[in-house]
């Protein structure tokens, strides 16, 4: 069957089949009475029946775009957003959450064993968020000089919105064009409220949006960032140059029109010819330029530029599951990889005898040792390390106490085999891995089980409803 894929099927053809799995890259799959597997791309659900055009035929499956759903699967529900489907931020906002949830726990499921080999392996429910909406604690909208249009617009001769300002999100995989954006359903509400005043305010004295192929213009991003626990929002522009009075001004009219919400105001500066919104320098435009958070018994001080987790209820969840696993004893030490802001390590330290985090970027670092003296934590310690470069600080570790329990968060593209090898040699007793990418957490497991550990407990917890992203905490302990 497969050899003969070239001859059955020609690119531009259409197909009919139904979907009966999730793919990677926001892909479904499905097969055709043939027995022929198709990738499909499109907003679908399991369930579906679509009718595709075929775009590639592969020597072992083809690759469709659907045109059409004919049959809409059980799954679906109405989506909340206006710009579902153009946007890209809420690629399963067309599917019920407890669908979400079953999606999501068969995607780590089939990494596991298709990648990781892990045939029996057992993934326990997804732990679900209670907010599935309005969760973020962190949003960055762009400005943009060229509006995307939406399809309705493309033909019409007078626009209702100018074409050459736009202050929402990039169009999916385009750097240059943003989508206008009036309330974003992940966004706060005191955030939403903000965008639409910042609009107008910029719109009335005239900023020029920044346009990335040219790099010129003023206003670059909005970022929010929101404490829960002291509802107070950071509001940060970042702009291509400091404009003092405007800053005051705009500062002002924030206050006087949301005068209940408690706010910092800052202006971040940047010259970088990059979409990415952190600045250069900072100004403070009112209040304190950072926010305050609590998790669990613990405060945290969050910068415009610190790591945090985006979703703080379900971070409280996550690092929970984390302690679960770890089973710290009192004289036990612990090490935290790739630790950020050191939010894990403070939570681990409180409960063994040294806890030592370990990441690359020095501001994180920093923002870790602060909140370690922010919580009175004496028996935490940091270090700036790349952990390709782990094996370095083997004698500085060594004073410490070699570990029983470490854990490790790396960022999506998962260990360094370098580090990963490193971490093995400590041969520490549990390894708590937390993984934002499935595929990444098999291949690692992988390694991991095939030097004498065994994978204990996989949970995953839903940190982004209406997302395909899954975080997963898994537990290996060293086979004795
Ligand atoms: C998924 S985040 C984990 C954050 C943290 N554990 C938490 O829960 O807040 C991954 C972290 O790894 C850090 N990182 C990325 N590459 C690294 C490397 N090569 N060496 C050390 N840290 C790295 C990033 O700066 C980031 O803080």
């Amino acid at each position: 069957m497969e050899d003969n894929l070239r001859e059955l099927y020609k690119k531009g053809e259409t197909v009919e089949l139904t979907i009966s799995d999730i793919a990677e890259k926001d892909r479904c799959f499905g097969r055709l009475e043939s027995g022929a597997g198709v990738f499909v791309s499109g907003m679908l659900a399991i369930g579906d029946r679509v009718r595709a055009a075929v775009i590639k035929v592969r020597p072992a499956y083809l690759e469709a775009v659907a045109q059409e759903v004919l049959v809409f699967s059980p799954d679906r529900v109405e989506p909340e957003c206006p710009v579902f489907g153009v946007c890209g931020g809420c690629k399963w906002m067309h599917v019920g959450y407890e669908a979400q949830l079953c999606y999501k726990r068969k995607k780590v499921h089939d990494a596991l064993v298709h990648i990781g080999g892990f045939q029996d392996c057992v993934v326990k429910p997804v732990l679900p968020a209670r907010q599935t909406l309005h969760y973020r604690n962190k949003v960055e909208f762009s400005c943009s000089s060229k509006r995307y249009l939406m399809p309705e617009e493309l033909n019409k001769e007078v626009l209702d919105k100018p074409a050459d300002f736009a202050l929402g999100f990039h169009a999916p995989g385009n750097f240059e064009k943003v989508l206008e954006i009036d309330s974003c359903s992940l966004a706060r509400e005191c955030m939403n409220r903000v965008l639409g005043v910042t609009r107008e305010f910029a719109l009335e004295h005239g900023f020029s949006p920044y346009a990335a192929r040219q790099h010129t213009g003023f206003l670059r991003n909005l970022v929010f960032r929101y404490s829960e626990e002291n509802d107070e929002l950071m509001v940060n522009l970042v702009t291509s140059w400091h404009d003092a009075d405007m800053m005051k001004a705009y500062g002002d009219r924030l206050l006087s029109v949301m005068p209940e919400q408690k706010m910092t105001i800052l202006n971040s500066v940047t010259t970088r010819k990059n979409t990415v919104a952190v600045g250069e320098k900072e100004y403070v435009i009112h209040g304190e330029g950072c926010v305050e958070e609590r998790l669990g018994d613990l405060q945290f001080r969050i910068s415009a530029n610190s790591f945090f987790q985006t979703n703080t209820a379900q971070a409280k969840v996550l690092y929970d599951g984390i302690m679960g696993m770890a089973g710290l004893r009192p004289d036990d030490t612990v090490y935290d990889l790739y630790c950020g802001t050191g939010t894990i390590t403070l939570y681990l330290a409180r409960n063994c005898r040294r806890a030592a985090g370990l990441e690359i970027v020095e501001s994180s670092v920093a923002d870790a040792e602060e909140n370690a003296v922010l919580n009175g934590i004496t028996n935490a310690s940091f270090f700036r390390v790349d952990l390709k470069d782990f094996h370095t600080l083997h004698s500085t570790l060594e004073e410490l106490g070699f570990p029983r329990v470490i854990v490790t968060d790396p960022p999506r593209a998962g260990m360094h085999p370098k580090a990963l090898r490193t971490m093995l040699q400590f041969q520490p007793e549990t390894i708590v891995y937390v993984s934002c990418n499935p595929a990444n957490l098999a291949r690692d497991g992988k390694e991991i089980c095939a030097s004498g550990y065994r994978l204990e407990e996989v949970q995953p917890v839903d940190m982004f409803p209406h997302t395909s992203h899954i975080e997963t905490l898994a537990c290996f302990r060293r086979a004795v």
